[in-house]
Order: structure tokens, then C-alpha cells, then sequence
């Protein structure tokens, strides 16, 4: 196992639709194994493959950071098929250091996906880990939580990318 970097913003795989995973092999098993290492190195709630510059569709969530035997849940190609509700509440992202702003999310869901052998589950799911959910299947077509910004949070942010842009030229 290990812990990778974090690809940070505006890294261009944080931007791509990821493909639907097709093999259940284990290299699946090791990338899954690696996002949840860097996920609690980090630590965060969620982690999506392309976050670690992999562009398939596997994300890992725990709201409870490894506190809480049941909190890890894997989730390849997951969908969300049912959802409901709506709440508005901070969120922020690993690879979007330093701003965290109010977003809307539904406040129940069901996600259907696979485990890491490609056996088929629901998970029903509301309040902070469905948002989590939401975040991280987001992530996987290329969403970042900064484009459900709109108005004075949305001018709020562009200027946080812009200046994480720059840095990033700097660095280069
Ligand atoms: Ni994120």
C-alpha cells in the first residue's frame, strides 16, 4: 500500500470523464487499497481515483476518517439512481486546498455500484455522507464542487483558482 499525492487543482485529470471500470483484477484492488491509505494519510472523507491522476470510475468514502468499523465504503462505477431532498451545508475538497464554501446537495440518495470483485450493491444514504457521495461521484465525470457555485461564492472561488493557477505556473 501506499500513500500517493494528491493532484491538485488545475491539474487536467481533475477535468476528465472517467471510464467505467471493466476488470475486477488486482490492479483494481491495489489502486482501491492506495485511496484509502491516501484518503486517511490525508485525512479526508472521500477520495476519487482521479484525484491520484487515475481516470477510472472508483472513488472511496468514510465520513467516520477509519473511526468506525462499516464507515469504508468502496464504490466502483457507482451511479446515483435515486435522490430527494435538498440541504446546503460547507464543503471542500483535497484538491482544492484552503476554501471550503456552502453547497446544495439532495439530502437522501441511493447510489447503486459495485465492490472491488464486481458484485453489485445499493447504498442508501443521506445528510453529510450522502453529500460526500455526491462529491466524489462528481469528481468522476470531471465536476468539482466549485462549479455548483453561483453568484458572490462563484467570484469567491474564481479568484481562489486563478491564484492556485498561478502557483501552479510558478512551480512549473
Ligand atoms: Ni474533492
Amino acid at each position: 500500500m501506499s500513500v500517493l499525492p494528491i493532484r491538485l487543482y488545475p491539474d487536467p485529470v481533475l477535468r476528465v470523464a472517467c471510464a467505467d471500470v471493466e476488470r475486477f483484477d488486482a490492479r483494481l484492488a491495489g489502486l482501491v487499497r492506495n485511496l484509502v491509505e491516501t484518503m486517511y494519510a490525508a485525512p479526508g472523507v472521500g477520495l476519487a481515483a482521479p484525484q491520484v491522476g487515475v481516470g477510472s470510475r472508483v472513488a472511496v468514502v468514510d465520513v467516520t476518517v477509519g473511526e468506525e468499523e462499516g464507515g469504508l465504503h468502496i464504490l466502483v462505477n457507482p451511479v446515483i439512481v435515486e435522490q430527494s431532498g435538498a440541504e446546503t451545508d460547507l464543503e471542500g475538497c483535497l484538491s482544492i486546498p484552503e476554501l471550503s464554501e456552502t453547497v446544495k446537495r439532495p439530502g437522501w440518495i441511493v447510489v447503486e455500484a459495485m465492490d472491488v470483485e464486481g458484485k453489485k450493491f445499493r447504498l442508501e444514504a443521506e445528510g453529510f455522507l450522502a453529500r460526500v457521495i455526491c462529491h466524489e461521484v462528481d469528481h468522476l465525470a470531471g465536476v468539482l464542487f466549485v462549479d455548483h457555485l453561483r453568484g458572490l461564492k462563484k467570484e469567491k472561488a474564481r479568484r481562489h483558482l486563478r491564484r492556485l493557477e498561478q502557483e501552479s505556473e510558478v512551480a512549473v
